[in-house]
C-alpha cells in the first residue's frame, strides 16, 4: 500500500490527543468520535484536523475510506468500538486495557479473525527505553540471566487523579482496581516471564469508598517458566506519586536489579553476582515516552502496510485482561489459587 492509512479516531478524552498525534507521524486521522461532542471537535482542533467530528462510533465506521480505527475510548466500550469496527473491515489499534474481562476480549479476537484484520493492544510499558532495558538484561545472551523473583510495590498516591465518581472507579465500566494502576506492569510481567500459571491475590481494607472495588490490593504470579512476581497496591499513599511508583525489584540467576523512577529521572541499579559494585543507569522520563509510542504506531502500521511482524499484538493485550481477571477472582475467593488460562481457548 503506498497511500497513507486513514485512521479513525474514536475517544476524545485526555488520552485521545496524545496517542493521535503519533498517530498522524505515520498516517492520516479522517475522522474522530466521542460521545461528547465537544471533547470530540476540541480533540480535532487540537490536532489540527479538519474532519468529520462524530458522536456515533456506529457510524464513524461505517465513513467511507477508512482503514483502521485507533480506540482511546473509556474501557467500557473497547469491545463494542472493536467489534463494529471489525464487522465494518477495519484494522483496530486499541489502547490498553484491551477490555474489561478475557470474555470480552476474545469476542474481539474473533470478530477480527472472521474478517482477517490486524488487532493491536498498546502496551507501550515494556517498550520504554528504562522497562526495556530491564528486558534485555535478563535475556538469554544478558549479563543476569533469566528473572526468578520480581517485586512491585504501587503503595501511589492516585487523589490528584479524582478517580471516584468517574468510570474508572466503577469496576463494571473500568474492569477494577488494577485497570488504574497495575496494567502496565503485569504486561511487563509476561515480557520478563511469559506467561502464567496461576495466581494467588487479596484484598486488604478499603479505604476510600468512592472506589466501587477494593483498593488495596496485594497478588501473586507464578510463571510456567518457574519465576515468581508480587504486585501490592494501594491509591492513597501520599510518599509516592503515581510516576514515583511501580519500580521493579528483580533477582535474576546472575544478580539483582532495581529500577527507581522519579519525576524527571529513573535509576536503574543492576549488579552481577560476581561483580563488586552495581552498574548505574540514568533515563530522562521526557525521553521515556516518544520512542515507545512511536513503536508501538509505526509497528501496527507497517502490519497492516506491509505485513511486518509487530512488536505488539492483541495477545498481549488479552493475557494481560486474563491475569487481572485471575487476580480479582482469587482475591474475591481470599486467596484462592486461579488456574489460567481462565477461559476455554478460542
Ligand atoms: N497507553 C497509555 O499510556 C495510556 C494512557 C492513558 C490512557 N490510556 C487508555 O486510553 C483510554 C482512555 O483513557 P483517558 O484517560 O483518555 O480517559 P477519559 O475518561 O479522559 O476519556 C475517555 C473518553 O471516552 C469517551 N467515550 C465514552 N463512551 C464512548 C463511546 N460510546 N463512544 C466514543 N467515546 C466514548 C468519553 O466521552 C471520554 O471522552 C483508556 O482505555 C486508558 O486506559 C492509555
Amino acid at each position: 500500500m503506498s497511500r497513507k492509512l486513514e485512521f479513525a479516531l474514536i475517544g476524545c478524552g485526555s488520552f485521545g490527543e496524545v496517542l493521535g498525534r503519533y498517530i498522524l507521524e505515520v498516517a492520516d486521522i479522517a475522522a474522530v468520535c466521542d460521545v461528547n461532542e465537544q471533547s470530540a471537535a476540541q480533540t480535532a482542533r487540537a490536532l489540527k484536523l479538519d474532519v468529520p467530528v462524530d458522536t456515533d462510533f456506529e457510524q464513524t465506521v461505517r465513513r467511507p475510506g477508512l482503514d483502521a480505527v485507533a480506540i482511546t475510548a473509556a474501557n467500557f466500550v473497547h469491545a463494542p468500538i472493536a467489534i463494529a469496527a471489525a464487522e465494518a473491515g477495519l484494522h483496530i489499534f486499541c489502547e490498553k486495557a484491551m477490555a474489561r474481562t478475557v470474555a470480552e476480549c476474545w469476542e474481539m479476537v474473533r470478530a477480527c479473525r472472521k474478517k482477517n484484520l490486524r488487532l493491536t493492544v498498546g502496551h507501550k510499558r515494556r517498550l520504554r527505553p528504562s522497562w526495556g532495558r530491564m528486558i534485555d538484561l535478563t535475556r538469554d545472551d544478558g549479563p543476569l540471566g533469566a528473572p526468578l523473583a520480581i517485586t512491585v510495590s504501587q503503595y501511589a498516591d492516585m487523589r490528584p487523579y479524582a478517580y471516584p465518581g468517574t468510570w474508572w472507579a466503577d469496576p463494571q465500566l473500568s474492569g477494577g482496581h488494577l485497570a488504574i494502576i497495575g496494567v502496565h506492569v503485569i504486561d511487563w510481567f509476561r515480557a520478563m516471564c511469559g506467561d502464567a500459571r496461576h495466581v494467588s491475590a487479596v484484598f486488604g481494607p478499603r479505604m476510600d469508598e468512592g472506589y466501587k472495588y477494593p483498593d488495596v490490593l496485594h497478588a501473586t504470579i507464578a510463571f510456567h517458566g518457574g519465576a515468581v512476581a508480587s504486585i501490592n497496591s494501594t491509591l492513597h499513599n501520599p510518599l509516592q506519586k503515581f510516576r514515583q511508583a511501580q519500580g521493579p525489584m528483580v533477582q535474576c540467576r546472575h544478580g539483582g536489579m532495581c529500577l527507581s523512577p522519579d519525576m524527571e529521572t529513573i535509576e536503574l541499579n543492576w549488579q552481577r553476582l560476581d561483580e563488586e559494585s552495581p552498574h548505574r543507569e540514568l533515563f530522562a522520563v521526557a525521553e521515556e515516552f516518544d520512542p515507545a509510542y512511536r513503536r508501538e504506531m509505526g509497528d501496527f502500521v507497517r502490519w497492516v502496510t506491509e505485513d511486518r511482524t509487530p512488536c505488539l499484538t492483541w495477545v498481549e493485550g488479552l493475557r494481560c485482561v486474563e491475569l487481572m481477571e485471575a487476580i480479582y477472582r482469587s482475591a474475591e475467593q481470599d486467596g484462592a489459587k486461579v488456574e489460567l488460562p481462565l477461559s476455554p481457548e478460542v
